[in-house]
């Protein structure tokens, strides 16, 4: 690992007790090494949602993403098996897949036509005759473990990979039961942020904290006295009960008897109601912007107006977190901000998080510099 990346992973401490830590330091939010390696050591190590499972069902069918700078294609071969790829051609490294999603019986580059098949072997190789020392056996398109669960596709780069289910654990357990197949995706929307993905992600797991000062309409919703933290290995789920209905728009949609907010490591967030559930995913585009997918899915009979109303509480609490994330970026990169302190009765979920992320940076040092 180059010296300077270690020692700025140096400066923070995963091993005190959650009372006498601090958190990862300001710099971490904009530094370029530190963003780098974090696309290849959390971004590349984790299992990271590739898109929408119904996008994959049929034979043939692929679709295509990028993962932190990784063009990746997932495709459902002839014989009905999900299959993941770099998207990346043996020859000049164009992308084999061009379109979002699509059909397709053979993948083409469209650059000098080299095909290959839906299993990632290269088969067809123009005007190539004669390459002494060139096997197209050697040349498939390099792979990547993928996996299904709910109604996501999952794509993963490391070799040694966990398998999903243990990796989302206790998510895919504790859904049972939830009624998560009855429902069907219904929209998308992206918002770009300007602040670090960490900065997003920090938001979201702070326990509750912030929501009665950023999301004042939110907060009559929740049974904030009630609301606690639960941690895993590599997810932890706010449990926040629900107060009855009363006539607020707000609490005509949270519904139920609580609302489960979960988050997978390191950037994938899972909504859970009593008959709906939204996903926010976020991507990173570089060390001070990120992207952030929002999807929302709802049973087939759901009202119109519920799934409406519900879509515009989500958006309305979206702008909140947005505005303040953004004011949190410029002051991250104050001379006087260089860490600061986790309350110990709720940012519990923010330290799991800075925890893993400083374990899987540190991977570098294991691994060495490529
Ligand atoms: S880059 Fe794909 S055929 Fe040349
Ligand atoms: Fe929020």
């Amino acid at each position: 690992m180059p010296t300077d990346l270690a020692r700025k992973l140096k400066a923070f401490d995963p091993n005190l007790p959650l009372a006498r830590a601090s958190t990862i330091p300001s710099s971490w939010y904009w530094d370029e090494d530190i963003y780098r390696a974090e696309c290849r050591h959390v971004f590349g190590a984790t299992w990271q949602v590739a898109g929408l499972l119904e996008h994959v069902a049929a034979p043939g069918s692929y679709l295509t993403t990028d993962l932190a700078g990784q063009p990746v294609v997932v495709v459902r071969d002839e014989q009905g098996q999900l299959r993941a790829f770099h998207n990346v051609c043996r020859h000049r490294a164009a992308r084999v897949a061009v379109e979002s999603r699509g059909q397709a019986s053979r993948l083409r580059c469209r650059y000098h036509g080299w095909t290959y098949d839906l299993q990632g072997r290269l088969r067809g190789t123009p005007e190539f005759d004669g390459v002494e020392g060139f096997r197209k056996e050697d040349n498939g398109l390099a792979s990547l473990e993928v996996a299904a669960w709910g109604p996501y596709v999952f794509v993963q780069g490391a070799s040694n990979s966990i398998p999903l289910a243990t990796y989302l654990s206790p998510l895919p357990q504790r859904a049972e039961g939830m009624g998560l197949e009855r429902l069907r995706f219904v929209a998308r929307r992206e918002y770009v942020i300007e602040c670090n993905w960490k900065v997003f992600i920090d938001n979201f797991q702070d326990g509750g904290y912030h929501v009665h000062t950023i999301h004042p309409g939110l907060a009559g919703a929740l049974d904030y006295a009630h609301y606690h933290n639960e941690l895993a290995e590599h997810a932890s789920v706010q449990v926040s009960p629900l107060r009855p209905a009363d006539q607020t728009e707000i609490a005509q949609v949270r519904t139920g008897e609580a609302a489960y907010y979960w988050w997978v490591f390191p950037n994938l967030m899972i909504n859970l109601y009593s008959s709906a559930m939204d996903t926010n995913l976020v991507l990173p585009v570089g060390p001070e912007r990120c992207r952030v997918i929002f999807d929302w899915f709802f049973p087939p009979d759901a009202d119109e107006t519920f799934v409406r109303q519900s879509m515009e509480v989500s958006h309305q609490v979206q702008i909140e977190d947005v505005a303040i994330c953004e004011d949190v970026q410029r002051g991250l990169r104050s001379e006087v901000f260089k860490s600061g302190r986790y309350s110990v009765r709720r940012e519990a979920p923010v330290y799991l998080f800075h925890r893993l992320l400083a374990r899987y940076l540190s991977a570098e040092s294991r691994i060495g510099d490529r």
